[in-house]
């Protein structure tokens, strides 16, 4: 284990970490013909979870955010999501998780309730901080409701590395203390800490999922991946970044899927945290040389003011400990970074706009 202190600028660091090598094992059980409602389905991550349970056989209740157009967000384009609806597997809902009557109302009958809804962008929450409190901190609270009295057999709540802050040590695990850099961090770690009570306090049987950063088709480009890939697909010679110093263990979504899958079948004790991350950890600026390989681009690299975090909300290093995973739930990671980056990047190339692809988007 490397010891760090916050301040620690960890270069070279990660040559001390030794890297893990980790098989998945074949899942265990089936979610076919299990009511399973996803909050957070219009999202990134929520989406392909979705896209996997339909592929399981699940029944699909998915949770969108509710709005005026009737967009289902990233589900608007899932032709394996459309066949489910009209096959009569899936479901849409739009609600909101701030309301607990409807969040109520909607896990009537539910087998398990997979939490991804939140707001998750970091420099959002510096300036927009009572919303995420209001659906971080208060949403989960009413999703936990739900699952406690419907007696709803498994809840999966989503939580992320942000919660750890700047590692005192790496490899973290799943014991390291919780530290909120952000307002974005601080509600992710109420979250966690409400479940933690529900289990305590009432039996809830909720896992806490606590993936690192994952990365792949549909995400924003509030994040680091799709932002490079973005400006270098649109064949920009000059690339507008902040810090290329942060370190960060990548996982692709499908992994991250995978895992959600996992964790709703494990029959762990009630508020069990396992966190999902690869074991291994690159900089932004390592993660910028591999984008500009898979494009083939050798766009320069300009640092704007705007983009950089305050000194001490940044985060410097996270790198997972995957042995809890790996045990517990037979997760590993199948796809290596460089895949997942070209796969992102063929994803997006069609999508682009040169016109947008270089504003910074909070
Ligand atoms: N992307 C990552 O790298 C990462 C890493 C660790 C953890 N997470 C967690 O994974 C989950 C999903 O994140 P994502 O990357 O897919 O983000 P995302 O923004 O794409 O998805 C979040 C979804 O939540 C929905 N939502 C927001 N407020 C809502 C409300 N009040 N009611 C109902 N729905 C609402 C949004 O419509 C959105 O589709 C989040 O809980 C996030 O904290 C993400």
């Amino acid at each position: 284990m490397t010891t760090l202190s916050a301040t620690d600028t960890l270069s070279g660091s990660t040559g001390e970490v030794p890297e893990t090598e980790l098989t998945a094992r074949p899942v265990e059980g089936s979610l076919a013909g299990r009511t399973v409602l996803v909050t957070g389905s219009d999202g990134f991550i929520g989406s392909h979870v979705v896209e996997r349970l339909v592929a399981d056989g699940a029944r699909v209740k998915a949770f969108c955010l509710y709005n005026s157009n009737g967009s289902t967000g990233w589900l608007d384009e899932s032709d394996a999501f459309r066949q489910a609806v009209r096959d009569g597997q899936a479901e849409v809902v739009l609600g909101d998780i701030r309301d607990p009557e409807h969040v109520m109302a909607s896990t009537e009958g539910v087998d398990v309730v997979l939490h991804l809804a939140a707001l998750i962008a970091i420099p959002f929450s510096y300036v927009a901080p009572r919303s995420y409190v209001e659906t971080n901190v208060i949403g989960t609270l009413n999703v936990l409701e739900a699952v406690r009295r419907q007696g709803t057999p498994r809840m999966v709540n989503t939580s992320t590395s942000e919660v750890y802050g700047t590692p005192e040590a790496v490899p973290i695990t799943e014991a390291h203390p919780l530290r909120g850099q952000s307002p974005y961090s601080a509600t992710k770690i109420s979250a966690d800490k409400m479940c933690e009570s529900y289990a305590l306090s009432f039996e809830t049987p909720v896992t806490t999922l606590r993936p690192f950063n994952t990365f792949g088709p549909r995400q924003s480009t509030r994040a680091v991946i799709p932002t490079v890939l973005s400006q270098l697909l649109a064949g920009a010679s000059q690339l507008k970044l902040g810090d290329l110093s942060p370190k960060r263990d990548f996982t692709f979504v499908t992994d991250t899927a995978d895992g959600f899958v996992r964790a709703a079948l494990a029959d762990v004790a009630p508020g069990t945290t396992i966190q999902l991350g690869t074991g291994r950890t690159v900089s932004v600026g390592e993660v910028v040389e591999l984008c500009r390989k898979v494009t083939g681009s050798d766009a320069e690299i300009v640092t704007e003011s705007a983009r950089i975090r305050p000194e001490g909300s940044e985060v410097q290093i996270l790198l997972s400990d995957p042995s809890r995973a790996n045990e517990v739930l037979g997760w590993a990671p199948t796809v290596s970074l460089e895949e997942g980056l070209s796969a992102t990047a063929e994803w997006l190339r069609p999508r682009v706009d040169a016109e947008t692809a270089g504003r910074y988007h909070r």
